[in-house]
């Protein structure tokens, strides 16, 4: 299985035969906005890097957990969780270990445990409640494209159920801190849980997807599970002095929600012209609009300079949220295809 992502303009430019620069990229859903890079002392470079108690209690702080640790990326732990899943509970070497996905949502996740041999169960917008014993639920919190939502109480009784059949979950919060704090499993995690890890992703609020570093919070078992297999020096020394740098930083982090909530407001308002009486998903980092012929307005928009993503289902594209210069490019482009767009909304 090939995991399709967005970010693939080099490709998608040399398909379509037009310049990388003539395109509008909303392929992802990394905020256009990025935390300014601080001026990075010559010793960060020069040094192997080190992860501060400073960065752990920023990083603490932010995500409101008892123990967090950071990953070079949250994709690095999707990757490396079943083999840890796999030493730390015993009954997945002599059993089939069954695991419960989302049906639409980052594919990475259903990768990892296809490749490691797992039976895969999927669910659509409920949640799973009766799932067979040592078992591992994921749930994408908001889902990326679906842009679903679950709450405290229903991960809480999600949870009990982990804790009756001897199942972990896995919460990826890639997108969460756009939505208020009540929305993060984090706060709920104790330092004796063990059956629950969440994944938070840094690249995209802070829109820097480049540098290559998440966290995971967990509780103490977990944590210290996770450490032991983090190499010295996974994490470059720049992307850690950034990052500390940029999860303590308040201020910044009010004014970029203010930001991203408002051009999404506006790109809606766009979006709603051009797609009238079509669902539409949207949060402050993507809009996901569901259309019958999502391939072919695709394709007419490649051909016009403007990358989406085509949704893996392949009944939706997914806009990441542009900037205002963006958005005028968008209204431009939007103009030049609705007649390709109108004519096929009516097909
Ligand atoms: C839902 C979700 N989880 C995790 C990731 C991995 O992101 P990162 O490794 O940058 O934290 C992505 C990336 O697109 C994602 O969409």
């Amino acid at each position: 299985m090939t995991v399709l992502h967005g970010g693939q303009l080099t490709r998608i430019a040399k398909e379509y035969n037009i310049p990388k620069s003539q395109w509008l990229d909303l392929s992802t859903g990394i905020a256009p906005y990025s935390y300014p890079i601080p001026s990075i002392p010559i010793n960060i470079w020069q040094d192997l890097p080190t992860i501060t108690d400073n960065l752990l209690f920023v990083a603490r702080q932010y995500y409101q957990a008892k123990y967090c640790w950071p990953l070079s990326g949250s994709q690095s732990l999707i990757e490396k969780l079943p083999e840890l899943w796999k030493t730390q509970n015993k009954a997945f070497n002599t059993d089939i270990s069954h695991v419960y996905l989302p049906k639409v949502g980052y594919k990475e996740h259903q990768q990892a445990w296809q490749k490691a041999g797992c039976k895969l169960h999927f669910y659509q917008q409920y949640l799973p409640t009766d799932i067979e014993n040592n078992s591992v639920v994921v749930v994408i919190n908001p889902n990326n494209p679906s842009n679903d939502k679950f709450n405290q109480a229903q991960l809480k009784s999600l949870q009990e159920t982990c804790e009756k059949t001897n199942s972990l979950l896995v919460i990826d919060e890639a997108f969460a801190d756009i939505l208020s704090p009540e929305w993060s499993f984090v706060s709920q995690i104790q330092a004796q849980t063990d059956n629950v890890i969440v994944l938070r992703s840094f690249g995209k609020f802070f829109g820097l997807a480049g540098i290559r570093i998440g966290f995971v919070c967990c509780g103490l078992q977990w944590f210290n599970r996770i450490r032991q297999t983090t190499g010295p020096w996974e994490i470059n020394g720049p992307a850690l002095y950034i990052a500390e740098q940029a999860l303590a930083d308040k201020n910044w982090h009010k004014k970029q929600i203010e930001k991203l909530q408002d051009q999404s407001q506006k790109q809606q308002t766009l979006l709603i012209k051009y797609f009238p009486a079509v669902s539409t998903q949207s949060n402050a980092l993507f809009m996901t609009v569901f259309l019958n012929n999502a391939p072919h307005i695709y394709r007419i928009f490649c051909q016009h300079g403007l990358y989406v993503r085509l949704t893996d289902e392949n009944d939706a594209l997914r806009f990441g949220i542009c900037s205002n210069r963006q958005l005028q490019q968008l209204e431009v482009i939007l103009k030049d295809c609705d007649k390709f767009i109108s004519h096929n909304l009516t097909e």
